[in-house]
């Protein structure tokens, strides 16, 4: 295969060269793209004079052709070929099919710009699901990755929690710190707690998209283009909102890689700690709830287990994500300005990162929404010991400074264990030593209902603070 950049050289590749050199085996994903930009370029050089009207339609209807000839099987177009990127590839086709006057679509163009901006809108597409075959959760396992709409799955997922929280506001749990029982939640406060999570991803994807939504085309290889582009009329046409401002940066910048990877490894690590809690809830020590067989497997040696693979999984893959991150952001520690080839490694990650979370959020989703809950055993888990913040807080209404409450309780707690009984079993004679401040009306504290009640200040777990997050999410998620 005769490279782009054959004239200086008399040799050829060694074939390990030719291979370990080749991102077509990966790149291929960014062929729409990749003629999506040729196109807007053909119109862009037209327009400064570049190419007459005829061989501007020449160019452009030969890329669509190529455009039909990949689109019925991608992965079946790309197996054979053996073009060094995906740029080469394009075009290759299009020389075969219209001859000479492709070589003129390169003019005052080179791959480092063609290759920046080709990445930025097959994000833009991934994240917005704006492009071309947009992807339906069906069709995730097909050899050719469709377009993903990661704003969609992640809303989706919000909902589905949402959802959840409000049909099954009623129910209540003990609420965890440092994983030893703390204090009466409602179910749907702990899940509604993931959820303003994943609202913070969405937010945070929604704002990254305005630094990946810059065009670079028109930078050339680093010094900018020296024929007369209307690079804001190229940017219109690809529906990008503005233009790199240096040609030296605009070949160089991967920011938008790196951040749309520490943005998945947020997200990837925000599904793992809320798979985790579901992992520990779903032991058989606590059965608080039972994971779907639907994203559960089995032993292939233990006849009874039902492993909770879905959610493992979940855990697993932030670990993958990040291992992305860390990977580009070390490529591009330390790398000379502007364009090198070490940047041919943004893809691999990226492409990777889209892919694991356009399967990992809709998975966390089907979870969740097939997930059965068992309140029964919540309720049995619902130790007295878990109101002992409320009998603090009652002898506080009393008029006792909480430092000294909370030490009077203390005493109660050791005078419990002292019994042999639980804190609310312990006799009011044996309160009121401890403190005259404890008083018969204090036994109204052993209510776990009260006590999600009694927080009804914003972001508590009343019922009404709860319906105000609902309803706020449901707003944002509009
Ligand atoms: N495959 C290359 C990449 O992914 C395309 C750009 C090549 N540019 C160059 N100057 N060799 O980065």
């Amino acid at each position: 295969m005769t490279p782009l950049w054959g004239g200086r050289f008399t040799g050829a590749n060694d074939p390990l060269m030719a291979r370990f050199n080749a991102s077509l085996p990966f790149d291929w994903q960014l062929w729409e793209a990749d003629i999506a930009g040729s196109v807007a370029w053909a119109k862009a050089i037209a327009r400064a004079g570049l190419l007459t009207e005829a061989e501007r339609d020449q160019i452009v209807a030969g890329l669509e052709a190529v455009r039909g000839e990949i689109a019925p099987d991608p992965a079946a177009a790309f197996a054979a070929a053996a073009d060094e990127d995906i740029h080469s590839y394009i075009e290759r086709r299009l020389t075969e099919r219209i001859g000479p006057v492709a070589g003129k679509l390169h003019t005052g163009r080179s791959r480092n710009d063609q290759v920046a901006t080709d990445v930025r809108l097959w994000l833009k597409w991934q994240i917005r699901g704006q492009g071309p075959g947009v992807r339906d959760q069906a069709s995730a396992f097909d050899l050719q990755p469709p377009t993903s709409n990661l704003q969609l799955l992640l809303f989706d997922l919000i909902r589905a929690a949402v959802h959840r929280a409000e049909a099954e506001i009623a129910v209540l749990m003990p609420g965890y710190t440092h994983v030893q029982p703390a204090q009466p939640v409602r179910w749907g406060h702990w899940l509604l707690s993931h959820a303003w999570a994943w609202q913070r991803d969405r937010e945070r994807l929604t704002d990254l998209v305005k630094r990946l939504d810059v065009l670079p085309l028109g930078a050339g290889a680093l010094a900018g283009c020296p024929f007369p582009i209307d690079r804001a009329a190229l940017a219109a046409d690809l529906g990008f909102a503005a233009v790199s401002p240096n040609s030296i940066d605009a070949v160089s910048d991967r920011d938008f890689v790196a951040e749309f990877l520490f943005w998945a490894s947020l997200t990837g690590i925000h599904l793992s700690r809320w798979a985790e809690d579901l992992i520990l809830w779903s032991s058989r020590e606590f059965s608080y709830v039972t994971l779907a067989d639907a994203y559960s497997t089995g032993s292939s040696l233990m006849p009874q287990k039902k492993n909770p693979d879905a959610l493992e999984l979940l855990r697993g893959k932030a670990g993958r994500l990040v291992g992305g991150l860390v990977g580009l952001l070390v490529t591009l520690k330390g790398l000379p300005s502007a364009y090198d080839k070490d940047l041919q490694e943004d893809k691999e990650p990226l492409f990777d990162a889209v892919e694991t979370l356009s399967l990992a959020l809709p998975v966390a989703q089907g979870a969740l929404e097939t997930l059965t809950i068992h309140p029964d055993r919540m309720a049995v888990a619902l130790g007295d010991e878990l109101l002992a913040t409320d009998l603090a807080d009652a002898l506080v209404r009393a008029g006792v400074p909480f430092r000294q409450s909370h030490h009077l309780v203390g005493q109660a707690v050791r005078r419990a264990e002292a019994l042999g009984c639980t804190l609310r079993d312990v006799p009011l004679a044996d309160l009121q030593a401890i403190s005259p401040h404890f008083t018969a009306e204090m036994a109204a504290v052993w209510d776990f209902e009260r006590s999600v009640e009694q927080r009804a200040a914003a972001g508590g777990t009343a019922r009404s603070a709860v319906q105000a997050q609902i309803a706020r999410l449901r707003v944002l998620c509009e």
